[in-house]
């Protein structure tokens, strides 16, 4: 299930963002598994820079606003998000998969279930710089306006096609879910969609809405682990 949302950061945090990324400190070979290393041809802002700081503070806190973001992903934990960009000379991140265990600051670990890119970029100031996501239904290319974000399972082959022209910044980042598997979620995510048409077509106190609400709620409980 793929889902897109837009417009997660406002105009302000997106402009605020990008004179952060303009001045930051730029690396490559950063955070890749051994075969994922081998594919990625990218810069990354690297860990323990201070500027990572405040971009990911942004970041997080325009997610945490996102009800359909939060209703496709229901997400538990979420790995601090990076940032990385793509140029002529660093300008592809070929087919692989992410890793499936990630370690946050505090030691704890994480198991990868869904993984999330956010654009930063001008889809029009670069040429190339799709990223490519694989399903039981082919390919998908998805490249979004500026402060748009896409949404895949983690365990999904994918690549970052290369960039020919131009300059494409982003932010990646990973979460796991209260629920694990990608079908039961992509259930509920449908579900509460449905819903929401529901509530406002027939209103909150409608008693087949009250009921699905409860069908919604108890699969739930029954999939999700906190
Ligand atoms: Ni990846």
């Amino acid at each position: 299930m793929l889902v897109t949302v837009d417009d997660v950061l406002t105009p302000a945090e997106l402009q605020q963002v990008r004179s952060q990324l303009a001045n930051a400190p730029w690396a490559e070979h950063q955070s890749a598994g051994p075969q994922a290393m081998l594919a990625k041809h990218n810069l990354q802002i690297p860990e323990g820079s201070e500027v990572l700081k405040g971009l990911r503070l942004t970041v997080m806190r325009a997610l945490n606003r996102s009800p359909k973001l939060m209703s496709a992903a229901l997400p538990n934990k979420i790995v601090p998000p990076n940032f990385n960009r793509y140029t002529a000379d660093h300008d592809r991140y070929g087919w692989h998969t992410d890793s499936t265990l990630r370690y946050l600051p505090d030691g704890s670990c994480l198991r990868t279930d869904v993984s999330a890119t956010l654009f930063l970029s001008d889809p029009a100031a670069y040429e190339g710089g799709e990223l490519v996501i694989e399903d039981t239904y082919g390919e998908h290319k998805v490249k979004l306006a500026a402060g748009s974000l896409v949404l895949y399972p983690a365990g999904a082959i994918h690549q970052v096609t290369p960039v020919t022209q131009g300059e494409r910044l982003a932010c990646y980042l990973f979460m796991q879910s209260v629920v694990k598997d990608t079908g039961c979620r992509s259930h509920l995510y449908e579900m509460d969609q449905a819903l929401m048409a529901l509530r406002q077509k027939h209103g909150e106190e409608q008693a087949e809405v009250i009921r699905l609400t409860g069908l919604y709620n108890n699969l739930l409980r029954r999939w999700s682990e906190c």
